[in-house]
């Protein structure tokens, strides 16, 4: 951690939490098994960005795929859901966390949408860290969506299709009021995006490591940002313009 440079810190993390179910099963145990553990994860990992001044983490917890398990691992999956955000919540604001949540809500279980609404209410107030869980989502779906508005306001009337510009494409994503991620994890040695924040990792740096999900703590996440820190972040530009951008 002393190796950290605090000011230069992303300001928003995405995390793609893989390998619950490999971890399970190295131990001969059941999916499920996996997942319990991966929430000690989502704990520390949280706690560690926050303690660190991170403004956002965005966690994919479960996709628009995830729905295509078997009925059992997605009732284990939404309970766990449920009964982590109703322990966690009192945790959360304690540590001045907000949750927030991205995803097609309307397709979790009511209980599922109603206790997790609640929590985004009860830490609304809070100013730290944004605890951004993706549930029921996927990029495509967000795209698609988002293009489903824009054509509504064409028709409309109140959009000129010649004003449409990148920002208005973002600002009716699910992530309108959040910076992109400038750093995306992914655990479990998998090297794939698998439909997360598609538009908005354009320019993000990507760490993949081969530890599985529920290993995964906050040593390791510091690992993820010292090694962002080592890049250089070009944005299409060379490296002599980033050493004098006035005349660049
Ligand atoms: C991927 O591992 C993990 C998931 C699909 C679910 C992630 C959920 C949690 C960590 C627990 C609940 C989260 C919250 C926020 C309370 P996998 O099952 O795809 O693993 P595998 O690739 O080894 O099969």
């Amino acid at each position: 951690m002393s190796n950290i440079d605090k000011s230069k810190l992303p300001s928003h993390i995405a995390i793609i939490m893989d390998g619950n179910g490999r971890w399970a099963k190295n131990k001969g145990k059941a999916r499920v098994f996996g997942h319990k553990n991966g929430v000690e994860s989502v704990r520390q990992v949280t706690e560690g960005a926050a303690e660190l001044g991170i403004q956002h983490l965005t966690l994919y917890a479960f996709s628009t795929e995830n729905w295509n398990r078997p009925k059992a691992e997605v009732t284990a999956l939404m309970t766990l859901l449920v009964t982590t955000i109703s322990k966690e919540t009192k945790t959360l604001n304690k540590n001045n966390i907000r949750l927030h949540a991205i995803g097609n809500l309307d397709n979790l279980p009511n209980l599922a949408k109603k206790e997790l609404l609640s929590s985004i209410e009860k830490t609304s107030n809070n100013t730290g860290l944004n605890l951004i869980l993706a549930l029921s989502y996927s990029s495509k779906w967000e795209i698609t969506q988002a293009m489903k508005t824009i054509a509504n306001k064409v028709k409309n009337g109140e959009l000129n299709p010649e004003e449409i510009n990148e920002g208005t494409i973002q600002s009716n994503l699910c992530t309108a009021q959040f910076p992109d991620p400038e750093l995306l994890i992914r655990t479990s040695g998998e090297h794939r995006i698998s439909n997360f924040l598609l538009w908005q990792i354009a320019y993000s740096e990507l760490y993949f490591t081969p530890t599985l999900w529920p290993d995964f703590r906050k040593a390791d996440l510091e690992e993820a940002i010292l090694s962002y820190q080592q890049r250089e972040r070009r944005f299409g530009k060379t490296s002599e313009q980033l050493e004098t951008p006035t005349n660049a």
